[in-house]
């Protein structure tokens, strides 16, 4: 079988320990996987004058594929995040998150199962800002029709393949009538060339009360990359939090897998946080790169361990280290 080389990125915070968590169950999974090592994120900036290294984006040219932990992005001014420049430079355009009840790890409901399909390269996220008097600022809300038909597209056909039965559009187009006019435009005529899922659309206030009311009515949910920052956080919180919540950065050449949480400032260096969401993108990983006997042995170690509860982090209630828990899962591959 033909190794692939993997861009394997640190980030910061927690980044480096559930990455390198990932990494050693990677290895005890003995996946044809060689990993190579590149930075981006707060810490290495001064090393390299910026956030996000032209020999890091290069790798996930070359290679085609990055694992990666989370990177930090102050507030206020600075830099462009690691993140946002990434998604840009390799046109990763869809973000897909899938929020899975996981048994074992309590939250509010057990059988939530949608999906989170985010647009990764516009809207407020294009980060054109300016001030136009003091005390006055100007944000702009990019959205184009190719990049919204581009999304819904995705949104459907993954819809398709992963037999799922309804997409939904979530939007605000009865205040934003004219950018989230054109998303939903874009969606209706997509949807039409998929008739055998059925569509709906929802604003997006009314769908964060519905979500948390009755998650179970939804599938596949595909919305503009504000919203979907916002409601992925918020799916993540229907099954027991961030630390469980895998995703995937997808574009057209290649593909960047994380979690969706970020750098967890204030866990970072404890050797505590839950690297499972890392490991879950890594499931996503293995079958996006058709090694699927890895995916789902490692997706059933996983799946066991919490199952079992005997390794559980604090963010579930727990008391294991990041090396126990990860200790379990290479102990439950037998
Ligand atoms: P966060 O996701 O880092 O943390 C929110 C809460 O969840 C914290 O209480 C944290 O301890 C907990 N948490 C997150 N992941 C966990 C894990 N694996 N195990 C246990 N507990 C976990 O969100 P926050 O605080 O809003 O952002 C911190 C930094 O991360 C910011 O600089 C932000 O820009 C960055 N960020 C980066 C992302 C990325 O690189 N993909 C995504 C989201 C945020």
């Amino acid at each position: 079988m033909t190794t692939r080389k993997v861009t394997l990125i640190n980030g910061d915070g927690i980044g480096p320990e559930v990455v390198e968590a990932t990494r050693r169950v990677l290895e005890a999974l003995k996946a044809p996987l060689e990993f190579e090592h590149h930075d981006a994120g707060a810490e290495v900036s001064n090393k390299y004058g910026t956030n996000l290294p032209n020999t890091t984006v290069e790798s996930v040219m070359r290679n085609t594929v990055g694992l990666k932990g989370p990177t930090a992005t102050g507030i206020g001014v600075g830099q462009q995040s690691a993140n946002v420049g990434l998604r840009k430079r390799l046109d990763l355009y869809a973000s897909l998150r899938p929020v899975r009840s996981v048994p074992g790890v309590k939250s509010r409901y057990e059988d939530v199962d949608l999906v989170v399909v985010r647009e990764n390269t516009e809207d407020l996220y294009a980060g054109i800002e300016h001030i136009v008097v003091p005390g006055v600022v100007e944000s702009l809300k990019i959205i184009t029709e190719k990049a919204s038909t581009r999304i819904c597209r995705f949104a459907f056909e993954y819809a398709t393949q992963h037999k799922r039965k309804k997409v939904s559009a979530v939007h605000k187009a009865n205040i934003m009538k004219l950018s989230d006019g054109l998303f939903l435009d874009c969606f209706r005529k997509v949807a039409r060339e998929f008739p055998d899922l059925q569509s709906e659309e929802v604003i997006v206030d009314n769908l964060c009360m519905q979500l948390v009311k009755n998650p179970e009515k939804y599938d596949v949910l595909v919305m503009e990359n504000l919203y979907g920052d916002i409601v992925s956080d918020l799916c993540a919180g229907l099954v027991g939090g961030l630390g469980v919540v895998p995703g995937a950065n997808i574009g057209t050449g290649c593909a960047v897998f994380e979690a969706v949480h970020g750098t967890a400032p204030d866990i970072a260096g404890k050797g505590i946080a839950n690297p499972t969401a890392l490991l879950m993108s890594s499931v996503m990983m293995l079958d996006w790169l058709q090694l699927p006997d890895y995916a789902r042995r490692l997706e059933r170690a996983l799946l066991k361990v919490h199952a079992e509860g005997k390794a559980r982090t604090s963010d579930l209630g727990g008391t294991a280290t990041t090396a126990e828990f990860t200790k379990a899962v290479i102990d439950a591959f037998g």
